[in-house]
């Protein structure tokens, strides 16, 4: 297990929620304050071909949202092309995924950056290798706290809290939970209640109720990341978020605070 990480793991209460959106946005969100943050998928299913290359749609959307060294194949060192869970993919694509190099990835990127924002594939308990080893699993070898990206319509309470309870029983922090595409004007009873009532279920904070960003387009040939960094700077409380994974502004890695 990989120890003393400064960073944060993005996972979602099911796959489509925004967690590709959430960790772009706050990775430009961090780097415009000066923070030499970084974000990886480990792995990505459903790759898209640019230029002949199978690429990892997610990787290649942070550096549309922000200025990146780095091309999309080297924030993503393993890429599937059915969109499917990574184990029934890699099994259909005859690859083979270990947890090592998903590890080792992540080592190298996160001994040159301040802050590593890792962003997992759909929920927690997908299946990476067989169906022994899941999302989890990746995230106990990281050692990164989580963020969880959740919906804020009927049916979030019980996908969160169940994400928050598997997590915690994996031993597992998390640092906090975003709810993606709220909409502020019209929120229902619904969506008004759910954020204090995970809160209070949860014991997790809620670190930001992020609306839906006008433009802003992740899939296909020309994304587009709209006013998407501003927006999180707006709507997610990153104070908080950073001292919850224990940032220390100044430090290269991370120092142990207590
Ligand atoms: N806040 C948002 N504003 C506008 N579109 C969004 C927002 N969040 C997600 N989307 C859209 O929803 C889809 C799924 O989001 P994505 O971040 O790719 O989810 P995940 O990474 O969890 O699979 C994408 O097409 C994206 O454009
Ligand atoms: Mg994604």
């Amino acid at each position: 297990m990989l120890k003393n990480n400064i960073g944060l793991f993005i996972t979602g209460t099911d796959t489509g929620v925004g967690k590709t959106v959430i960790t772009a946005g706050l990775l430009g969100a961090l780097r415009r304050r000066g923070i030499n943050a970084m974000a990886i998928k480990p792995i990505q299913s459903g790759g898209i071909l640019r230029d002949n290359q199978l690429v990892s749609e997610d990787a290649h959307f942070y550096g549309v949202v922000t200025d990146l060294p780095y091309t999309s194949r080297e924030l993503n060192p393993i890429c599937l092309q059915a969109p499917l869970a990574p184990a029934v993919a890699a099994e259909a694509e005859g690859v083979t995924i270990s947890l090592e190099t998903m590890m080792d990835h992540f080592r190298r990127i996160s001994a040159e950056h301040q802050l590593t924002i890792v962003e997992g594939a759909g929920g927690l308990i997908v299946p990476l290798v067989g169906t022994e080893e899941t999302m989890a699993d990746l995230a106990v070898g990281i050692d990164l706290p989580l963020v969880i990206v959740a919906r804020p319509n009927l049916g979030t309470i019980n996908h969160t809290c169940l994400t928050v309870a598997y997590a915690k029983a994996r031993g597992l922090k998390v640092a906090g939970i975003i709810i993606n595409m709220y909409d502020h004007q019209n929120a229902g009873v619904a969506e008004r209640t759910n954020p204090s009532l995970i809160k209070t279920m949860t014991g997790v904070p809620i670190l930001g109720l992020v609306p839906r960003v006008e433009g802003l387009i992740v899939e296909g040939d020309n994304p587009q990341a709209g006013d998407l960094i501003s927006i999180i700077e707006n709507y997610v409380n990153i104070d908080q978020l950073l001292m919850a994974i224990r940032y220390v502004p100044n430090h290269k890695k991370g120092v142990e605070l207590n």
